[in-house]
């Protein structure tokens, strides 16, 4: 049944424990401060939780550099506290999905820690090593600038390690069984204090098998295969759901064959040509990228976003593309990063409510589920003093009591922002709770709109001509029901003639707001949309679309 497939129409809120909410005032996020918030949270709509890293970590990459995969760090709380809160958020109906970060180990792990010191240590051969420099040792670093090798010597075993990340993230060596073994005791491990699943980290590098000196390494998709098995066998409406930045044919083997290989994966290049469209007010390739990514198994799902915990990533786009997004979006070099992305939060980016309505309503609409950034919802801004991508992770902004509410003491794990337009002072959640026009109560209601239009989760789309190259027209039908969206991207004003299908009927009833429609003799409908402009219409009855829901 389509319907069991919870992940196809759910709204995922991705957030930092670190950074959320400081309940015991020792500056640093924890899952009492997460707790409390839980009622924001369902009353938001928000009925997954995506959490970041929380494992103990010596935490040089915001907990992505695990040292026990098996607790929780103290910073945080206890395992207790984990128990606790899973408690308290499936109460309120909300799934918890938690990274899986196995590609890596922190150079601080035990296990990492025993490798190093003893060749014939069961753990050595748990991480890739080469005794001789490769020659390629100096290459395929994912941070660009401040990564400076992927095989570093290691003083103390005299060999080289691999790592695709920092050097403080040693490669686990998936090739060897019992890795793969311990990363499926590690799964079990919270499947059974029950999590919903996984945002599986660095996918492609989780299954490559680097080789000293070799240019392609081989990539083993057998292993998702294996992990999904094991996580189905375990649980069986458990989902992954992968990061991997390819391109779209390269992503059908993420997923796999159906039921075999990832349900769910970030859409990368819809979002990148997102921005580009955002930058551009041309819509052409962003239809290309969701034709491109259109052919998925009913039971895969694409994970949409705008914004998250890195870097905005265009290394997707053609030169021309990318410059044109950082010309808009990210004109300085210290808004730049790894000579690919821009390191700044979605507001701030735009620049202005209308378009940031436009980005999110189109969101809200993409084929797939989509998934919001903490703090978006308020139209948070960014830090560019912080270093890398540290300067997207400032304390969520609660009030305007000092700390933004985030924490009782001074000295916050990341500073608040005080000053400017973005500061904790104008943008916070109480001042935009109590106002009905605030950007908060505009995403609850769209959040409730994509709530009640699950065509888009489970049904199929397809690209409505509009005759203008500035306005993306989508149409989704699922079960008799259909639905039109419209955005237009440019600054400026553009009136849309669109015909409907002759078997969806003639009428279009506006989801957001009340206006007349009209449709000429030849049932064309003439829809004047506003500079950012965006339209949610049903198609046909509305009787049939809040009843029609079997088959
Ligand atoms: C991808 C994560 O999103 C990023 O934050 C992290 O630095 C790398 N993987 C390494 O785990």
């Amino acid at each position: 049944m389509i319907e069991d497939l919870w992940y196809k129409n759910t709204i995922i809120y991705s957030l930092d424990l670190e950074t959320f909410m400081d309940a015991n005032g020792d500056g640093i996020g924890d899952f009492e401060g997460l707790m409390r918030r839980l009622d924001y949270l369902h009353s938001l709509g928000i009925d997954t939780i995506w959490l970041a890293p929380f494992q103990p970590t010596p935490n040089q990459d915001n907990g992505y550099d695990i040292s026990d995969y098996y607790g929780v760090d103290p910073r945080h709380g206890s395992s207790g506290d984990f128990v606790e809160f899973m408690q308290q958020a499936n109460k309120r109906g909300i799934k918890v999905i938690i990274d899986l970060v196995v590609n890596h180990t922190s150079d601080q792990h035990p296990w990492f820690q025993a490798a190093r010191k003893d060749q014939n240590s069961r753990y050595h051969d748990w991480y890739v090593w080469s005794k001789k420099r490769p020659t390629d040792w100096n290459k395929g670093m994912v941070f660009p600038g401040v990564q400076k090798a992927t095989w570093t010597y290691d003083q103390e075993i005299r060999q080289y390690y691999f790592h695709r990340f920092y050097n403080f993230q040693p490669d686990l060596n998936m090739d060897n069984p019992e890795v793969r073994t311990e990363i499926r005791r590690i799964m079990g491990y919270w499947l059974e204090l029950g999590v919903a699943g996984f945002r599986v980290d660095a996918v492609p590098f989780i299954i490559e098998t680097p080789a000293p000196g070799k240019k392609k390494p081989v990539l083993k998709f057998d292993y998702l295969a294996e992990m999904r098995r094991f996580l189905q066998w375990r649980r069986g409406d458990a989902i992954l759901l992968g990061e991997a930045n390819v391109l779209p044919e390269e992503n059908k083997k993420y997923f796999g064959a159906e039921g075999e290989g990832i349900h769910m994966m970030f859409n990368f290049f819809v979002n990148q040509h997102l921005f580009y469209a955002l930058a551009s007010a041309n819509v052409e390739p962003l239809i290309k990228a969701l034709k491109a990514t259109k052919e998925v198994f009913p039971s895969a799902q694409w994970a949409q976003f705008l914004r998250n915990h890195d870097e905005l990533d265009l290394g997707r786009l053609t030169d021309e593309q990318r410059a044109k997004v950082f010309a808009r979006f990210g004109p300085e070099k210290h808004m730049q990063l790894y000579d690919r992305g821009i390191r700044r939060r979605l507001s701030p980016m735009l620049g202005n409510r209308p378009q940031t309505e436009l980005a999110h309503s189109l969101l809200f609409s993409l084929p797939g589920t989509p998934v919001l950034r903490y703090g978006d919802e308020i139209g948070m801004g960014d830090d560019l003093s912080l270093q890398e991508r540290d300067a997207v992770r400032t304390p969520m902004q609660w009030s305007d009591d000092p700390q933004a509410g985030f924490s009782d003491i001074e000295k916050t794990v990341h500073p608040s922002i005080s000053e400017g337009p973005y500061s904790f002072h104008q943008i916070n959640v109480e001042t935009q709770r109590r106002d009905q026009d605030s950007l908060l109560n505009w995403m609850s209601q769209m959040i409730r709109l994509r709530k009640e239009c699950p065509e888009i989760g489970w049904g199929d789309w397809e690209i409505v001509k509009t005759g203008s190259p500035h306005v993306l027209g989508m149409c989704y039908r699922w079960r008799g029901n259909s639905l039109l969206v419209l955005h237009n991207f440019d600054e400026k004003p553009h009136e849309v003639r669109i015909k409907l299908k002759e078997e969806d009927g003639k009428r279009l009833i506006n989801l957001l707001k009340n206006e007349p429609i009209d449709f000429d003799k030849e049932g064309i409908h003439k829809i004047a949309l506003e500079a950012y402009g965006y339209r949610w219409y049903r198609i046909g009855d509305l009787k049939h679309v809040l009843h029609r829901t079997k088959a």
